[in-house]
């Protein structure tokens, strides 16, 4: 039997991470959308895709959650993009309001399932999942720290011109302008970076990994990034459906790890088939350490804005 995965939300990051998964063929696929018609006519369009790319797999589109019932993993990609005249705390507090009632949803009908948010800002939204689910701190585990990473290896790799496969780093933190690329352990086959790149040249590539969201944006314009960060999605997926137990940088619930607690924030995680099976804890610089506190305090202001507009 196949494994099950639904999408909520059937926009840009949703709709690409469904069809990413349904053309693999080993899961069934269920996305969710609000919009009536939209992931009905998304998800017919990839199943007719099928036979061409040779998938088995079913995908439905729905309005409501009775088809996703007992999935393994459930992705939340629903949200708004924020508007002009939007502050952030605005853009926060509406999707804070959506998570909550999409995840309120999911744990009626899969309660067994793993919550993979990814609707920004990520990590206070995997808090706010993790809240509302009631779910055991393993089975909540966000996707933003792939996709960062993802840029910085690309960066490194065009840089260099090597192969992405030969570039081994992490970028920890939450996922935004405090987000912190570990230079101290990346690697290049096995060779320190800052041996490799000046440390003004690599400064400029840490930032623009910092800066990779919005890079996008400025191109498209009305949108934001969605082929990367659904590549990001799936490789999670398949660490959890092939229980892999696979070192991946992703957004977990700290209880003392890294001297950060009662938050989510973006470390390397051991992903399987139970979800995080254990946060990795390497060493880091101290600079990296300091780092890595300050953008879990940025992370920890949000999530004092979420509480004290509890309704
Ligand atoms: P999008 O606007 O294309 O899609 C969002 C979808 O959510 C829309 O189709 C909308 O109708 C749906 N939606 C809104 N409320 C809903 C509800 N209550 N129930 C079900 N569906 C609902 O946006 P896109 O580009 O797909 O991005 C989705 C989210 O993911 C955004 O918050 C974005 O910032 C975030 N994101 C996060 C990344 C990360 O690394 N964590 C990377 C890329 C995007
Ligand atoms: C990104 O980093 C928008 O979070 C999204 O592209």
């Amino acid at each position: 039997m196949r494994s099950k995965v639904t999408v909520v939300g059937a926009g840009n990051v949703g709709a690409t991470a469904a069809q990413r998964i349904f053309d693999r063929g080993y899961a069934d696929v269920v996305l969710v959308d609000i919009v009536e018609g939209l992931p009905q006519g998304k998800a017919l369009d990839i199943l007719e895709s099928g036979p061409v790319i040779g998938s088995d797999a079913s995908i439905v589109g729905s309005n409501g959650y009775e088809e996703t019932a007992d999935s393994d993993i459930v992705v939340i990609t629903s949200g708004i993009a924020r508007r002009p005249g939007m502050s952030r705390d605005d853009l926060l507090l509406t999707n804070m309001r959506i998570v909550s009632s999409v995840v309120a949803e999911v744990v009626k009908h899969s309660p067994s399932s793993i919550l993979l948010p990814v609707t920004n800002p990520l990590d206070a939204m995997a808090q706010r999942a993790h809240q509302v689910s009631g779910f055991p701190k393993n089975r909540v585990v966000g996707m933003a720290g792939i996709l960062d990473t993802a840029r910085f290896r690309a960066f490194l790799a065009e840089e260099l011109s090597v192969s992405v496969s030969s570039i081994e780093a992490y970028v920890l933190g939450g996922h935004g302008d405090t987000m912190v690329p570990v230079v101290g352990s990346t690697t290049v086959g096995g060779i320190p970076v800052a041996n490799l790149i000046e440390a003004d040249r690599l400064e400029e590539i840490v930032q623009r990994t910092r800066d990779g969201g919005a890079e996008i944006v400025n191109y498209l314009k009305t949108g934001s990034a969605y082929y990367a960060p659904s590549a990001s999605i799936v490789q999670m997926v398949e660490a959890i459906l092939f229980d892999k137990n696979e070192i991946l940088p992703c957004t977990a619930l700290l209880e003392g790890e890294y001297g950060i607690n009662n938050l989510f924030v973006g470390v390397p995680v051991k992903l399987g088939a139970s979800g995080v099976v254990e946060v990795v804890e390497f060493d880091l610089t101290e600079d990296e350490t300091a780092a890595l506190k300050q953008s879990a305090d940025a992370v920890q202001e949000l999530v004092d804005v979420m509480a004290s507009n509890e309704e």
